[in-house]
């Protein structure tokens, strides 16, 4: 079998074995050239120590990321190579990072410490694929399953359990039984796992193809009720409404997949229901309502964001989102989509349309979203139009109003207020003789 090495890395290969070294790409960078798709990244192994990795590289800029890791990364214009020295983990003392790490001088020792038959693959133009764990057959064959066994491998790193789940998500993979089996078994251990790790591999199955195949995957392997215990509650969560076909995880998971691939609209459409099975009421008719679920959304899905250690802006956005996302049911003339657009900010607009689309579509069979296509054309219009529909595009700030005399505070803001309200009705009025006048005319003498 023969992959193609971009020259910046084959550069790096030859130099190491041009020094007498051995080195071969490895894990992710191979798995993805079989696969015929374009590797992110390229990790280089090698039986090179650190010292003299550094060595060899000692014209290039290189960064040791962790001497007692074995990692430099070679720096180039084309993008940065871990060169790692083959290596043996051993006594991983807490399930999360090895306590101490072995350097080793065989190729096969580094493989057999690698997680996954798939990511377990080293290459090099003249010794070719080395596969002692049959990844290749794996890859043909769409399996997930790890280098022996998976209680080891689960134990040395207990994030490897939620990968499994990853990788079979990304790559439309099956968890082969025995490592599945591990997944279930060991799946508490990821509680010990910090949130940061937990959230990034979240976030790889959210912005996968197809999302609910990942999230179908943690809840069939008990690991959902680890990570996000909210939504195990909406498992099968009846909603008791003819408009609603599906139960309340059917129906996040049918959202979820109909998003675009923008974490922000993925994550919403994640938690945009997760408020509803603590706020189900029933009419006389039987019919099952949802008051204030999405106001609940919003608490809730904050408390989760903040819980996996999400930045700040990510969760106000996401949080902005839910908040306004069952906005679909209002008829929005020009004046209320001008409100919406300030609300949600002109650059997350259409986000919060692709999220009701899809929160629309999955609703039942018959839904009808030609509307939500129009508003967005509506909205498209009057932001093409330049009408105002914040007050920082007022022709008049809130030091002009306290220059015409009024006192600085809350009837400012009063006066902002009205003028906000009348622009947005008429566009046409915001010249700033207009406003001045309009000012004057309606707030006479009040708090001069
Ligand atoms: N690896 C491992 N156990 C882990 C993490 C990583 O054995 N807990 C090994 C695997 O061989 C993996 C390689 O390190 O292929 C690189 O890991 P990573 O960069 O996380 O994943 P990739 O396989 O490169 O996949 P991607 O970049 O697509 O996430």
């Amino acid at each position: 079998m023969e992959l193609f090495i971009p020259d910046y890395v084959e550069n790096i290969l030859y130099r190491l074995e041009k020094f007498g070294y051995e080195a071969f790409i490895v894990g992710g960078s191979v798995r993805d050239l079989i696969l015929g798709k374009e590797p992110a990244d390229f990790d280089i192994t090698t039986n090179a120590k650190p010292e003299e990795i550094e060595e060899i590289f000692k014209e290039y800029k290189t960064i040791l990321v962790g001497k007692e890791y074995g990692t430099v990364v070679v720096v180039q214009d084309e993008g940065n190579i871990e060169v790692t020295t083959y290596r043996l983990e051993a006594e991983y003392l807490d399930g999360r990072k090895p306590s101490k790490v072995y350097f080793s001088d065989e190729i096969e020792e580094d493989l057999s410490r690698r997680d996954f038959t798939i990511n377990a693959m080293a290459y090099n133009k003249s010794k070719g694929l080395i596969d002692l764990f049959s990844g290749q057959k794996d890859l043909e064959n769409k399996l997930i399953k790890t280098v022996g066994n998976p209680i080891e491998r689960f134990e040395e790193d207990h994030l490897r359990i939620l990968r499994a789940i990853r990788f079979a998500t990304q790559l439309g993979f099956y968890i082969e039984e025995e490592t599945k089996n591990s997944c279930t078994q060991m799946g508490y251990l990821l509680k010990k796992i910090s949130a940061e790790r937990i959230r990034e591999e979240l976030f790889k199955i959210l912005l996968s193809d197809r999302p609910s195949y990942g999230i179908r995957l943690m809840e069939d392997l008990d690991i959902l009720e680890i990570i996000i215990p909210e939504l195990k509650e909406t498992v099968g969560f009846d909603q008791k409404n003819p408009h609603h076909e599906k139960d309340v995880f059917e129906h996040i998971l049918c959202v979820v997949d109909h998003t675009p691939p923008v974490l922000e609209i993925r994550l919403a459409a994640l938690f945009h229901d997760i408020g509803k099975p603590h706020t189900l009421t029933i009419d006389e008719e039987g019919i099952g309502h949802f008051y204030g679920h999405d106001k609940l959304g919003v608490k809730m899905s904050r408390d989760i964001l903040k819980r996996l250690r999400c930045p700040n802006e990510m969760i106000d956005d996401v949080a902005n989102l839910i908040k306004e996302h069952m906005t679909h049911h209002a008829d929005l003339k020009d004046k209320g989509l001008k409100r919406l657009i300030s609300r949600v900010g002109k650059d997350k607009i259409f986000n919060l349309i692709e999220l009701q689309k899809a929160d629309k579509r999955c609703s039942n069979r018959n839904a009808d979203i030609g509307f939500l296509f129009e508003r967005e054309r509506q909205i498209q219009r009057i932001l093409d139009r330049n009408e105002p529909y914040e007050k920082k595009q007022l022709e008049i700030s809130g030091y002009d109003i306290i220059n015409l005399g009024y006192k600085e505070g809350k009837i400012v803001g009063e006066i902002l207020e009205y003028l906000m309200e009348r622009v947005i009705d008429e566009p046409n009025l915001n010249h700033r003789d207009i406003l001045i006048d309009m000012v004057l005319k309606k707030f006479t003498n009040k708090a001069k």
